[in-house]
């Protein structure tokens, strides 16, 4: 079987999807597509526009698969856009922030870029400090994915397709992924990640789209309240590398399991906030949810008091990764808008940092075999319609 065969194969599979249902209700959902941009080696990128009838509106980028825009209605139905990103592909070819970005092979850090599988050791490229960092210096947000339209009766999207050839960024295996984005009239922006691989190898994927509920560019989030449904987080060294244990956090200045204003507790004098963000705090921890792959409870959710806008999370994974953007510091964003220090959060559902050295976390490890599932579902509040 030649590469292409095989990928084409490899992607059926993990798709599971043999023929999209026929069509959406075009009076309120609609998904389109326009030029978006050209890659230096002339590859078209293109965006997708999915509207739902609640004016809700998300604009995927097939360069990293990534959210560029969110655009939700605020408590009396004003409309922002509450996703950091770029006008133009050139923004994203030269801001290494990962905004909206799908990340694989390897969400988060994975010590010294070094893991063992099989008795045989993988070598990664180190991009973070002495760790390599969102699956290596071109990892799936700097890919440009295949594209196309997702329209069925309750919601359309956008499907992205990827193949990661063995040894791609040090990874084992042929791996095919698939990520579909779907939105509703719930305004449910769903994430739906499948992948398979022909050798074992590890695997994370997560999305990295940084919110502030407020609209993106007005300010800092450190009023908006967060609440993340977990005691514990897995706590790390000075390289941001988890230690393996677990750390108790509720009632502290980490935890959130209360809602809790971002900033009430992020300049305390805490080892954890200072690892994250050594001059001013910040956080940047893998969180462990108390109900861990239950997709119908929900996850974490940030509400902004005076928009009256909330995003809800729902997923199946273990853990997020909240991050309230310690290391963007006056980005140049769209409309002119300059993103601040802390002008924005992620809730990156995902495995825990660093599983593939750390024998006492949930296994990352994807066989021959197996498909790799993941679902998230991000939700915004209110659902009323503009006026
Ligand atoms: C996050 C990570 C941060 C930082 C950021 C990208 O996922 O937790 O430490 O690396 O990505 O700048």
């Amino acid at each position: 079987m030649n590469r292409l065969t095989t990928a084409v194969g490899l992607t059926a599979l993990a798709t599971g999807v043999v023929a999209l249902a026929s069509v959406a209700d075009a009076a309120s959902l609609s998904v389109s597509v326009k030029p978006f941009g050209t890659m230096p080696d002339g590859q078209a990128v293109q965006m997708y526009r999915l509207e739902n009838s609640n004016g809700m509106e998300v604009d995927v980028i097939t360069y990293g698969g990534a959210v560029q825009s969110i655009k939700v209605p605020d408590k009396n139905g004003k409309i922002d856009d509450v996703a950091l990103g770029f006008d133009n592909l050139d923004g994203y070819l030269h801001t290494d922030t990962y905004f909206g970005a799908l990340i694989g092979r390897y969400g988060n850090r994975i010590a010294k870029g070094e893991f063992a599988l099989d008795g045989k050791t993988y070598h990664l490229p180190i991009n973070n400090g002495p760790n390599s960092l969102h699956g290596g210096t071109t990892g799936f947000d700097k890919r440009v994915w295949a594209a196309s339209k997702i329209e069925t009766p309750n919601a359309v999207g956008v499907e992205l397709t990827l193949f990661s050839q063995d040894g791609d960024m040090g990874y084992p295996g042929d791996l095919a992924v698939t990520v579909q984005y779907t939105l509703d009239n719930d305004n449910d922006l769903r994430v739906h990640y499948s992948a398979v691989t022909d050798k074992p190898t590890d695997l994370n994927l997560t999305n990295h789209t940084y919110f502030n509920l407020a609209g993106a560019g007005n300010g800092a989030v450190l009023d908006q309240v967060a609440m993340i449904n977990a005691d514990k987080i897995t706590p790390v060294d000075s390289t941001l590398i988890p230690t393996g244990k677990m750390m108790d956090v509720a009632g502290t200045d980490l935890g959130f399991t209360t809602p809790t204003p971002i900033g009430a507790h992020i300049h305390a004098d805490n080892q954890q906030l200072k690892y994250a963000e050594p001059k001013q705090g910040g956080y940047d921890f893998n969180y462990v949810f108390d109900n861990p792959g239950d997709l119908n409870a929900l996850a974490a959710s940030v509400t902004d008091p005076q928009s009256g806008r909330t995003v809800e999370m729902y997923t199946d994974q273990p853990g997020v990764q909240f991050y309230t953007s310690n290391f963007v510091h006056d980005v140049h964003g769209k409309d002119g808008k300059i993103y601040p220090h802390w002008g924005g959060f992620t809730l990156e559902a995902q495995h825990f940092p660093d599983s593939p050295n750390q024998p006492s976390f949930p296994s990352t490890e994807l066989k021959p075999g197996e498909k790799y599932s993941q679902t998230t579902i991000y939700k915004f509040l209110p659902t009323n319609l503009p006026s």
